[in-house]
């Protein structure tokens, strides 16, 4: 064989062998045999260089180069692809960095009833639960509302109507064909609570509420309360005004000011209202008062034996207090410029 052949065949062998090593310990012993610098196949070939015709030097040296960095082209590139991770070769490349995940967060009202419930269970209290959908007995009448009285004014509230597929006519019925609406207070939950447990009790429900108010920048036809609920034997207004004095502190800061002002809830007496600064004037939080005795009959507990206190906090109010925020609708919007500053 001419020099040029053994030079082409040398270069077939060679790229080959690199195509069929498997792993870096191949590939190696491949690059020895064909690429050593001491007993390389191609050294030996720059041997016989030495011994081709003059005239036949310039192409057969050109051949030499040829091959010589093709092959060694080939054996760099074959050593990259062994290096990278097998998944590229099916055209993902799992090195690449990847698409940056958007990290979502907590709606501020969310954050707010976790750092609620952080705070309230520091005092002792555990969280309970209740339905949104209510009957007549657990939002008015266990909670000492009349069925005369002003507050259950079908357009004070969110009865609810039939749904359209049941309704020979009038609102949907409780089990017991009593109409239901969606509740317009979280005080539901004081009774429900009651009803299954005796005292004590030390309990706070935190969700939402619904009632037909005109929308402003404080008010919402649905928002969030937290009710709190204390019964036992000896609990007084003192403790009422205590542990609202210690929850406000703690999630507004030492310095706020509270204002208790005599009020009426016809499930508390005495009651009050509790108001904060708010754009130079004051601005109510909630109710709260000792539970009334006619409630406490309601549920089978003994007046006479125990005393019992309970609250109901706007949560939106306290958190626009907090962050300064200014208008209630920011927090139903769904703005992400508003939502990504919490
Ligand atoms: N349920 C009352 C309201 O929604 C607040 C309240 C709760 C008042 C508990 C007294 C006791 O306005």
């Amino acid at each position: 064989m001419d020099a040029i052949g053994e030079l082409q065949a040398y270069e077939q062998a060679a790229l080959a062998a690199i195509a069929a090593a498997d792993g870096a310990a191949a590939l190696e012993s491949v690059r020895i045999e064909f690429l050593g610098r001491k007993h390389g196949r191609l050294r030996e070939l720059q041997t016989l260089l030495g011994q081709v015709e003059p005239p036949q030097r310039p192409a057969v040296g050109k051949q030499f180069n040829d091959a010589k960095s093709k092959v060694e082209g080939a054996f760099e590139a074959r050593k990259q692809e062994l290096a990278r991770p097998k998944s590229v070769a099916s055209g993902v490349d799992i090195t690449l960095p990847g698409t940056p995940l958007a990290l979502g967060r907590k709606h501020p009202l969310t954050q707010t009833i976790d750092e609620f419930k952080d705070i309230m269970g520091r005092f002792g209290f555990s969280v309970a639960d209740g339905p949104e959908l209510e009957d007549e007995w657990h939002n008015f009448e266990a909670l000492n509302v009349p069925e005369d009285h002003p507050a259950r004014d079908p357009l004070d509230n969110f009865y609810v109507a039939a749904a359209a597929a049941t309704a020979n006519a009038g609102a949907a019925k409780d089990g017991n064909g009593r109409p239901v609406l969606l509740r317009s207070q979280t005080s539901t939950v004081q009774i429900r609570v009651m009803e299954r447990q005796r005292p004590p009790v030390r309990i706070v429900c935190l969700g939402r509420v619904y009632r037909p108010d005109t929308i402003d920048a404080t008010h919402s036809c649905m928002f969030h309360q937290m009710e709190g609920l204390m019964v036992g034997r000896g609990v007084t207004m003192a403790h009422l005004k205590t542990v609202i004095r210690m929850l406000f502190t703690a999630y507004l800061g030492h310095d706020v000011s509270i204002r208790f002002r005599p009020s009426f809830f016809p499930f508390t007496e005495p009651s009050v209202e509790v108001d904060i600064p708010w754009e130079g004037g004051w601005l109510e939080m909630g109710g709260a008062g000792m539970v009334d005795p006619h409630v406490l009959e309601a549920v089978q507990y003994d007046p006479e034996e125990f005393t019992g206190f309970a609250f109901g906090f706007g949560i939106e109010r306290l958190c626009m207090k907090r962050h300064a925020i200014t208008d209630i609708r920011r927090f139903y919007e769904n703005d992400l410029r508003f939502l990504r500053q919490f």
